[in-house]
């Protein structure tokens, strides 16, 4: 039997970090799952797709291709066919089509499988937008991380700056706003707080903080 922690939440809320950090402190296994629609993005954007019209190859895409995590001490790394692609599936071509990808519900359906096969016999502390309703509605805890869009947006364009990209705030302000309506407008999988899932919101918290406070959420549970 394994121990399921389940994170869910719009983009920018610090999911990611607080995962990894949990993963670290509490011994569990970090997946995150928006690394494998990314992964299944950037390889369609090799392949010189970048179009939802192509639907048809995109789903070829992801049922072809091998997804591997692995973890070192709650670090993540994705490798696609092999290939370390950690890095690569984080530039802004790769963030503008994903929302797109990972609407696909034939997408979706085999991630959802991959991802409860990847939990099998193992701890984990799994972060997404359907984890705690799609593919672990019954985990040990469900936790949906909030936060003001401004805000989750200073978050990301100080992240981005700070990697030399050049988008201002206005565009990443933005270009949020438009990724948080596709993730809550799928017809499958979308963004949506699970009736007995925690919420924290995390507009006036600091990391520091939300690690505590979902330290005590798991260790209470
Ligand atoms: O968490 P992220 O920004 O790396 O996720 C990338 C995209 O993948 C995001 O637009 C939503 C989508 N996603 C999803 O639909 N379901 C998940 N479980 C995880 C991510």
């Amino acid at each position: 039997m394994s121990f399921v922690v389940a994170i869910d939440g719009p983009a920018g809320t610090g999911k990611g970090t607080i995962a990894k950090l949990i993963a670290q402190e509490l011994n569990l296994v970090n997946i995150d799952t928006g690394a494998m629609y990314r992964s299944i993005t950037l390889e369609a954007i090799r392949q010189g797709i970048n179009s939802i019209e192509e639907k048809e190859k995109l789903i070829e895409i992801a049922k072809n291709i091998k997804i591997e995590m692995t973890n070192n001490n709650g670090e993540q790394e994705i490798f696609l066919n092999g290939e370390n692609v950690s890095k690569e599936i984080r530039s802004t071509e790769v963030s503008g089509f994903v929302s797109q990808v990972s609407s696909i519900p034939e997408i979706r359906e085999l991630m959802v499988n991959l991802q409860r096969k990847m939990a099998e016999g193992r701890d984990v502390i799994m972060e997404g937008r359907d984890i705690t309703t799609v593919v672990f509605p019954n985990a040990n805890v469900k936790i949906y991380l909030d936060a003001d869009v401004a805000e989750r947006a200073k978050r990301r364009y100080k992240e981005n700056k700070e990697k030399g990209m050049q988008a201002t705030f206005e565009e990443t302000l933005e270009a949020m706003k438009k990724r948080d309506h596709n993730d809550m407008h799928k017809p499958v999988g979308a963004l949506k707080i699970a009736e007995d899932a925690i919420v924290v919101d995390t507009t006036n918290m600091t990391i520091d903080e939300v690690k505590e406070k979902v330290k005590e959420i798991i260790t209470k549970c």
